[in-house]
């Protein structure tokens, strides 16, 4: 077939085959640490760059609404913050000690991009029920009781080549942090959204596809997608909240070059039929519509952000 010329302003990160700047490519980009951090990765993710190299304007879409985002000091926790600032948002930023750099980071950009966001922060560890009821508290006490967004966007995974070696605490760990605490924080902050609030949950396309590597964390994310139907079912005629979730593919950031091995990150995202790794920006788009107005005939289902086929 004939190759087509990319037009000149297109960043690297969005043309077919790139995986990382230098020779190096992601897997030379391995982090020890778990969860990782943004800040030491050799190539930043786009948090607002689209693919026509410009950044995402706002037009007032989340204006006046508080909204809630969980693991947002980076990835697509830190995009989905950016640009719910943008669109006009209050934020209430969660995040964990251990990337107290990963969110003064964040804080700083928004200061300097969106000057005029109201930005709140948290720590918390998700996995502990204690401190998702405090971060429930804390949005209650920052946002005068009325929540209007709530992503629940914190997340962890390990791989795991055989489930014989798959310990009992990593499999109770991934579901206390990834499901258990999207149950907590939810519930407990239901009572603090009006008619027309909006919940999104960061699943992945996983459970669709069924990762070897990766039991525990798929299990826990086909968890949240049938939590995502069953709870819409539940309470969108009765309160008026959509819930949804976005399924992303393989996206570039810190989770995966702390937690996959070197196998999974020469090819990840390259296998994809678009041939390159996803953008945190291009999930966080999709999140700023399910949790805007444009979505209101939207609930009970969920967006995959994935570039045409498995990994
Ligand atoms: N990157 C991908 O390829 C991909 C694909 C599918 C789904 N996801 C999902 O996206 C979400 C965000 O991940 P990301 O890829 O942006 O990576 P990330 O590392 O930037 O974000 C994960 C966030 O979860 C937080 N977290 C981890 N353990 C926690 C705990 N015990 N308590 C509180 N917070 C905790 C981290 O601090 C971090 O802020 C996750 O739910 C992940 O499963 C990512």
């Amino acid at each position: 077939m004939a190759q087509v010329t990319i037009p000149s302003n297109v960043p690297e990160q969005y043309k077919p085959g790139w995986q990382g700047s230098t020779d190096r490519k992601m897997a030379g980009q391995m982090q020890e640490n778990i969860p990782g951090h943004q800040h030491s990765m050799l190539d930043a993710p786009l948090d607002d760059v689209l693919l026509n190299g410009e950044k995402y304007k706002g037009s007032g879409k989340l204006k006046g609404k508080n909204a809630v985002i969980t693991g947002s000091d980076s990835g697509i926790g830190r995009s989905t913050a950016i640009l719910f600032a943008y669109e006009g948002a209050s934020l209430l930023l969660h995040y964990v000690k251990e990337e107290q750099k990963d969110m003064d980071n964040l804080v700083t950009y928004l200061k300097e991009n969106s000057p005029s966001t109201q930005v709140h922060t948290v720590a918390a560890d998700l996995s502990n029920k204690e401190e998702c009821h405090a971060l429930a508290e804390k949005a209650k006490e920052v946002f005068n009781g009325r929540v209007d967004i709530l992503f629940n966007n914190a997340g962890t995974q390990n791989e795991v080549e055989s489930i014989l070696d798959l310990s009992d605490e990593q499999w109770e760990y991934v579901f206390k942090t990834n499901i258990h605490a999207i149950f907590y924080l939810t519930k407990a902050l239901i009572p603090l959204m009006p008619w027309g609030s909006s919940i999104v949950n960061n699943a992945s396309i996983n459970p669709f596809v069924g990762h070897p590597k990766l039991v525990d964390y798929t299990s826990t994310k086909g968890a949240i997608v049938a939590f995502t139907r069953a709870l819409s079912n539940q309470i969108v005629k009765e309160r008026g909240i959509r819930v949804n979730a976005i399924c992303p593919g393989p996206i570039l950031t810190p989770l995966v070059v702390a937690t996959m091995g070197k196998e999974s990150l020469e090819s990840f995202g390259v296998t994809t039929s678009i041939g390159r790794p996803g953008q945190p920006v291009e999930c966080a788009t999709c999140v700023v519509f399910l949790a805007s107005n444009d979505s209101t005939y939207v609930t009970a289902q969920m967006i995959h952000v994935n570039g045409g086929s498995p990994y």
